[in-house]
């Protein structure tokens, strides 16, 4: 389970920093789990004060929320300075694409998590033939989409694998021309 009552926020933090063996934690993500599948309504004032708490003791840098809806992302800029939100979202997932776009304008960070479709990695005839066109892999349109979709959009994609570091990294140079761009619009309007 996360974190989330005040006393397991601050055992969290504390355990956090002696095992990376720093004096401050750069960011902490708040995650809500109000529902396991996704987003749900519920306060995040008692958690959000907790962890502010911890940012005034000079513990945790930055603030982040995590499987946030709008309005709690409103409730949360209310108790304390966010700077980033990471929810669910890639080529085939767009619920967040207006929120993205409200970040933006607030500068506030976006940080899709399963950027690649996490445990059932993206699959797409069109991401497979618009890759093939440019020269590059799948997975790599995918992240350079992602990164071309929104200036606030930030990536950690997740392997284990240093060949496909290396293929992620490259994937930040791939520049997608305005007509591949617009194939690849179609795969979440499908899904
Ligand atoms: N806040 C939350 O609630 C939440 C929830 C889930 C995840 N996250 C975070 O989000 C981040 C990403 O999550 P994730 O790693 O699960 O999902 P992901 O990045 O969408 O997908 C990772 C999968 O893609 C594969 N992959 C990576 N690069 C590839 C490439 N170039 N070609 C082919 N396959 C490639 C990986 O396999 P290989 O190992 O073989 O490369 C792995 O199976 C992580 O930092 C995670 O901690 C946050």
């Amino acid at each position: 389970m996360p974190a989330f009552s005040a006393a397991e926020l601050r055992t969290a933090v504390h355990d956090n920093l002696r095992n990376l063996g720093l004096d401050v934690l750069e960011v902490v993500n708040l995650r809500l789990m109000f529902d396991v599948h996704g987003p749900a309504e519920g306060s995040l004032e008692a958690p959000l004060t907790a962890l502010a708490e911890l940012q005034q003791q000079g513990l945790v840098r930055h603030i982040g929320l995590s499987n946030a809806t709008r309005q709690q992302i409103v409730e949360g800029r209310r108790i304390a300075r966010i700077v980033c939100v990471q929810n669910q979202y890639n080529l085939a997932q767009r619920g967040d694409d207006a929120l993205i776009d409200e970040l933006a304008a607030a500068g506030i960070a976006y940080v899709p998590f399963f950027p690649l479709g996490g445990f059932s990695p993206l699959q797409s005839d069109v991401l497979t033939r618009v890759a093939g066109e440019l020269g590059a892999t799948p997975m790599q349109v995918a992240q350079a989409w992602l990164l071309q979709r929104a200036p606030n959009i930030l990536l950690i994609p997740g392997t284990s694998s240093l060949a496909h570091l290396q293929e992620n990294l490259a994937a930040a140079h791939l520049v997608l021309p305005a007509q591949a761009l617009a194939a690849l619009e179609t795969i979440g309007a499908a899904a």
